[in-house]
């Protein structure tokens, strides 16, 4: 499974890569906002950070002006995946973008027939918001195994990317139920580690190490 982190803080996202384990960013309109910074330079920034794709999102809802845009990103560095909404515009954005060898990550998926529509519109990624269906009721890890399966049942090659991730559950039952990819803020990826058993038993460990006067 490969992991993105969901931000575009460029000093966690430096942190994190650091550690060899993340393949990717994703940000939204939201993260850059919070970021304070101009849209163009931090998607530059992070894009020199990781080797994988880096998901940069449009702001038009029509179709001419979202591959107009999408093709603006797609020129910042090799690596943005421009990011389309599941709308019918997104989807002939995405299918024209696609088309000029663009990668597209389409979001703000809620359901199994918007994944297939966009797989069909040539889709590199599917963002189904795990999170997001979790806080109305609705279980989001039904969305990823209905996904997978019918990606699976017609091979498409769109990689589910599971997104709105709140917690360290929802990034194991992604990968049970085969997502690709799981994209998490990175208090999320960072909790991933923690284990009290584990804190215990190196507390132990180094305890005995002293006492015996072990030296490696
Ligand atoms: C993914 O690409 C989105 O940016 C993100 O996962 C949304 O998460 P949220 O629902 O916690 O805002």
């Amino acid at each position: 499974m490969k992991f993105f982190v969901d931000t575009a803080d460029t000093k966690d996202i430096a942190e994190l890569a650091a550690t060899g384990l993340i393949d990717g960013v994703t940000t939204n309109p939201s993260l850059i906002a919070k970021s304070g910074r101009p849209f163009a330079e931090v998607i530059k920034e992070i894009c020199g950070l990781t080797d994988g794709p880096v998901s940069a999102e449009v702001v038009a809802t029509d179709t001419e002006g979202m591959v107009r845009e999408g093709r603006k990103l797609a020129k910042i560095a090799e690596n943005v995946a421009v990011k389309l909404p599941l709308t019918w515009d997104g989807l002939k954005a995405c299918r024209t973008l696609s088309d000029e060898g663009t990668a597209v990550n389409v979001t703000l998926c809620f359901s199994a027939n918007q994944a297939l529509l966009a797989a069909k519109a040539g889709a590199a990624f599917i963002s189904p918001f795990i999170g997001r269906l979790d806080d109305i009721n609705i279980d989001g890890m039904e969305l990823i195994s209905d996904i997978r399966q019918i990606y699976d049942n017609y091979l498409f090659d769109t990689e589910i990317l599971a997104a709105s991730i709140r917690t360290p559950n929802h990034v194991k039952l992604s990968a049970l139920a085969g997502a690709d990819v799981a994209t998490m803020p990175p208090n999320v990826i960072k909790s991933l580690v923690n284990h009290p058993l584990t804190d215990k038993g190196l507390e132990a460990f180094l305890a005995d190490a002293k006492k015996a006067d072990i030296k490696v």
